[in-house]
């Protein structure tokens, strides 16, 4: 080889090797690009979604103790865990006719459209309740069906006297009920259920203690 070729071998071979370096410090300029543009989307994610879980599958929200307590109710039939709070008819028709009876009616016919059948009468028949703490439990908790749990206490009895009232249970249209005169209220069909075989309850259970 002459030394005039391995010259032009060497002038090649520092441009092959400038090349391949400056090549892959474009590709790792690239990397460390990408790396940032990952990490600005994933921090935009974050403020945008502030509250999603930091679990393995990196969807669901975490639940704050407001949230929790909205729902954390545990009424029992004989009115153990009832709330604070009282409410009349008065206040109760008040709430119903602004934020229930464009679903269950004004006169609780029920709004076929809008999924909720009669409550006066039939199998759905408030009358038909065992318990006036589930009419409770079952308000507060679970309607108005698009905004649950916003319903404060005074308006959740008023709720129950006026749904009380207008099904004919108690006949009394200044009904104001709490907790010690919700769970006092014995329902009429009470007495008409019966325990399930398969059921861990007995009969004794359902004896008003
Ligand atoms: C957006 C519609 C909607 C609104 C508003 C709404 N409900 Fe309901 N409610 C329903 C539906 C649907 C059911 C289930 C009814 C069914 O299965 O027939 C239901 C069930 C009930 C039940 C159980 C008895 C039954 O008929 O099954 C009660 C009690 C009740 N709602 C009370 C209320 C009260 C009180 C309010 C207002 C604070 C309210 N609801 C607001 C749609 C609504």
């Amino acid at each position: 080889m002459s030394v005039h070729k391995s010259k032009k071998m060497i002038t090649l071979a520092a441009i092959l090797a400038t090349g391949f370096m400056y090549g892959c410090s474009k590709i790792e300029t690239e990397a460390e690009a990408n790396q940032e543009e990952v990490a600005e989307s994933t921090s935009m994610q974050e403020s945008a979604m502030p509250q999603m879980s930091q679990g393995s599958f990196g969807f669901g929200q975490s639940v704050g103790a407001a949230e929790i307590a909205r729902y954390d109710s545990d009424i029992h039939t004989d009115g153990t865990g009832l709330p604070e709070g009282s409410g009349n008819v008065t206040l109760g028709r008040e709430i119903f006719e602004i934020q229930c009876a464009i679903c269950h009616g004004e006169n609780l016919e029920g709004v076929p459209e809008m999924g909720a059948r009669t409550m006066h009468e039939g199998r759905r028949d408030i009358k038909k309740l065992p318990y006036t703490s589930s009419l409770f439990d079952f308000i507060r908790r679970a309607m108005p069906l698009t905004d649950p749990g916003t319903l404060t206490n005074d308006e959740t009895y008023g709720l129950v006297a006026f749904l009380l009232v207008e099904t004919g249970v108690i006949d009394d249209p200044n009904l104001t009920l709490d907790a010690e005169s919700l769970a006092a209220i014995k329902m009429p069909n009470r007495a008409n259920f019966i325990i399930d075989p398969a059921s861990r309850f007995t009969a004794e259970d359902l004896e008003d203690k």
